[in-house]
């Protein structure tokens, strides 16, 4: 067991620490940025996803040297403390790439193996999401800071749905063939481009529900505490689980969940894809 206090201080240490990274993200944003691939050519990594996984690194190093680290880039520290974070140094590369205001730094906390706190800020709107186990969830814009609560509506038809599709073409086809069975049945669908702003998104009550595909731990980690603060329900399958697994993660208002469920139900959305 751990204090009651302690997620609330590593919430408060994963907002500081995104805010710190989005400024090295914002600082260089403007430089000839170099790109690399990874799981496939339309899957970019730039130096800069690179060295803000590393500054976030060495700031968790230096601060709390027992914890572990999973990052995107490569980080891989194993726990001593039973406290592990789980960072996604910029989520939404793609729009990073081509200046789509939808990109984030995303920090999660488990505490042996349990999600407790989280932090998702987005880089260029300067919006930052943070929640902390039995904390609630909050916002902060410029001099604007509010409670997060999902919407109310209980009814999938009227709801709107984000999701995302895989860097892999296989594994898109089959997401195109769910999609169009769900899209005549729900209000419609967004898009955005990055899985922790989707989370954040369904628990400001911007989207109703968010589902996905085969994403990372560190694409949900810190969402999935700050929709759960929220007030909504959300379905991830554990930080051992990876993109080419084709898990589902899924988050609705907590009103909206159980008509969800038998949606994905009916649509088969709840088996993993494997390609
Ligand atoms: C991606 C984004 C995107 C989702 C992909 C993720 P990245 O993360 O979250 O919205 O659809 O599945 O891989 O590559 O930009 O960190």
């Amino acid at each position: 067991m751990y204090a009651s206090e302690i997620p609330a201080q590593l919430r408060d240490f994963a907002a500081e620490t995104v805010q710190a990274a989005a400024q090295l993200i914002r600082q260089r944003r403007g430089e000839l940025i170099e790109v690399n691939t990874k799981s496939s050519n339309v899957d970019p990594v730039t130096e800069v996803d690179t060295a803000a996984e590393e500054f976030i690194a060495q700031r968790i190093r230096e601060a709390r040297p027992q914890d572990g680290i999973l990052g995107e880039e490569g980080a891989d520290k194993a726990s001593e403390s039973g406290v592990q974070w789980i960072v996604d140094p910029i989520d939404g590369t793609v729009n990073f790439l081509y200046g789509i205001p939808e990109y984030a730094v995303s920090i999660g906390a488990a505490i042996d193996g349990e999600l407790v706190a989280g932090a998702v800020i987005n880089v260029a709107r300067d919006r930052l999401y943070m929640a902390a186990l039995g904390h609630g969830a909050e916002v902060r814009q410029g001099n604007d800071a509010h409670a997060l609560r999902c919407r109310t509506n209980p009814d999938p038809a009227t709801c709107l749905v984000a999701t995302g599709f895989s860097y892999l073409a296989s594994r898109r086809v089959q997401q195109a063939q769910l999609l169009v069975e769900l899209l005549p049945q729900v209000r419609d669908i967004r898009r955005m481009g990055a899985a922790a702003l989707d989370l954040c998104r369904v628990a400001e009550g911007s989207v109703d529900i968010y589902y996905e595909h085969g994403i990372n731990p560190w694409d949900f980690a810190a969402g999935a505490v700050i929709a759960r603060e929220a007030g909504a329900e959300v379905s991830h399958p554990g930080f051992d689980s990876r993109a080419a697994d084709g898990d589902l993660v899924w988050a609705a208002s907590a009103a909206a969940s159980s008509r969800w469920q038998e949606v994905m139900t009916g649509v088969d959305l709840l088996t993993p894809l494997r390609s």
